[in-house]
């Protein structure tokens, strides 16, 4: 039995946290796409942490977690991530298992990034700069380098002809772009050979016969629906199917044996990076949503952009993606709005309209709002449905009639205790 979580917007949803609260129901926790553009936050015990390859299961004993054929590692950033989890005594050698065919983000591909975003100027995608793009350029031109080559004597020889074609791309992009590739080299040698202690495995394999032993696996979504390379908002958006699908892709799970799909979404909408959101605010509502929700990208630190929610959008995502159930989070960064705008059509063309059309950039569409009345009350304390004050209520409700899907998990905090399921 397989069931996936997603981010339902522009990423940042709170994957990390409900992945978190979740793992003590599954066997296997699985990453299926995406790779350090990622950061899913944790907080638990007073600490919190960001994970950006390993899978967000990690810190419960119960859960083996899997990095996903569809998934792309930076073995330097990889290795990050082990060093600062080393004093939770984590068993990684048997806890933490790594398809062979996962894809190789090599420092060129990031250096390719840069240049290919400084190319661009104005018009940037507003990228990580991990290297995420240009490695999945290289999966899909098939000239990748999988975590499988490492098992090969001969991976230095192909590391090379790959690299070396890089720089010559580089230097086609005819912009400054400074780097000292041997440093890069040797830290990204190191991170191999840590990458190299772990275990790899034929991961669709693995996933086959837990299912067929009956375990439960939990495939965790990295970004959101909306940064979908085909059903996102184009350029820009990341290089990877976000949604439901790419789980049957990053994993080699069939499309029959998913069942709960759980969709996970914010109360209002925020988004890091560049491209069009209808709904986003230039005003103190947007200010104040962003310092409430402390709103700056887990990865890059980059302030997010924040706005009403959109439910034309998330419509859209919650059919793209078959959602059978949905998770609401930071309600709690609502509180003392006296009025919640939620927008439920776009004008477009001089016609209200309620699915997405093919451009969404403000010059196209305007989006129409209900208003809502706000609630007062400090919800960072709640731990029951019962306590959750009626107006808020009432905007569960609206959103429950509106996508046809029920709410089940409303988040009022970060820590893995201020979770309410209803
Ligand atoms: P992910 O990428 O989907 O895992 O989400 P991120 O970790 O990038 O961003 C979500 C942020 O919101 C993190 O800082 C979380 O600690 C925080 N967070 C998650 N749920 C809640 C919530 O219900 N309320 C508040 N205030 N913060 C939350
Ligand atoms: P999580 O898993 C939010 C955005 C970037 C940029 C675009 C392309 O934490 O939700 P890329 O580095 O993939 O070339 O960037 O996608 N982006 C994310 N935004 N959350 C993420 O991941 C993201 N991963 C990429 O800001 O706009
Ligand atoms: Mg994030």
């Amino acid at each position: 039995m397989v069931d996936l979580l997603l981010g339902l917007q522009w990423g940042d949803e709170g994957k990390g946290k409900i992945v978190d609260v979740l793992t003590k129901e599954y066997d296997i926790i699985a990453r299926f796409q995406g790779g350090p553009n990622a950061g899913h936050t944790l907080e638990f015990d007073g600490i919190k942490h960001v994970l950006h390859t390993i899978p967000s299961g990690i810190f419960h004993k119960n859960a083996i977690n899997v990095v996903g054929n569809g998934v792309v590692i930076d073995p330097v950033i990889f290795k990050k991530e082990l060093d600062n989890l080393e004093k939770f005594n984590i068993d990684f050698v048997a806890k933490l298992l790594i398809s062979r065919k996962a894809h190789l983000i090599l420092p060129t591909h990031r250096l390719l990034d840069a240049a290919s975003e400084a190319s661009k100027g104005k018009a940037k995608i507003g990228s990580t700069l991990k290297g995420i793009g240009p490695t999945y350029m290289d999966k899909t031109g098939r000239n990748g380098m999988r975590v499988g080559d490492l098992e090969f004597d001969d991976w230095k020889t192909k590391y090379r002809a790959l690299a070396d074609k890089h720089e010559a791309m580089i230097d086609f992009y005819d912009v400054d772009i400074q780097y000292n590739l041997e440093e890069l080299e040797a830290e990204f040698c190191e991170g191999v050979e840590t990458l190299k202690k772990l275990t790899f495995i034929d991961s669709e394999e693995f996933i086959f016969k837990a299912q067929a032993e009956g375990k439960k696996i939990l495939a965790e979504g990295a970004q959101g629906s909306l940064l979908d390379i085909d059903f996102g908002t184009y350029p820009y958006v990341t290089s990877s199917n976000t949604t439901a699908a790419g789980a049957c892709t990053g994993l080699g799970v069939a499309p029959n044996k998913i069942e709960k799909v759980l969709g996970i979404f914010k109360a209002y909408t925020t988004r890091v990076g560049s491209g069009p959101f209808p709904t986003e605010l230039f005003d103190e509502d947007g200010a104040t949503m962003g310092r409430v929700g402390n709103e700056f990208g887990a990865t890059t630190g980059r302030p997010r952009r924040c706005g009403w929610l959109d439910l034309v959008a998330l419509k859209y995502a919650v059919q793209i993606n078959g959602v059978t159930e949905l998770m609401m989070m930071k309600a709690d960064v609502l509180s003392g709005f006296k009025t919640i705008k939620v927008c439920t059509a776009y004008e477009y063309k001089g016609e209200h309209i309620q699915h997405l059309p093919y451009n969404i950039e403000s010059e196209y569409v305007t989006p129409i709002y209900t208003e809502m009345k706000g609630w007062a009350k400090d919800l960072t304390k709640l731990t029951k449905a019962e306590e959750l004050p009626p107006a808020l209520n009432d905007y569960i409700s609206f959103l429950e009639e509106q996508l046809q899907v029920p709410i089940k998990i409303v988040s009022v905090g970060p820590d893995r205790v201020q979770t309410i399921h209803r």
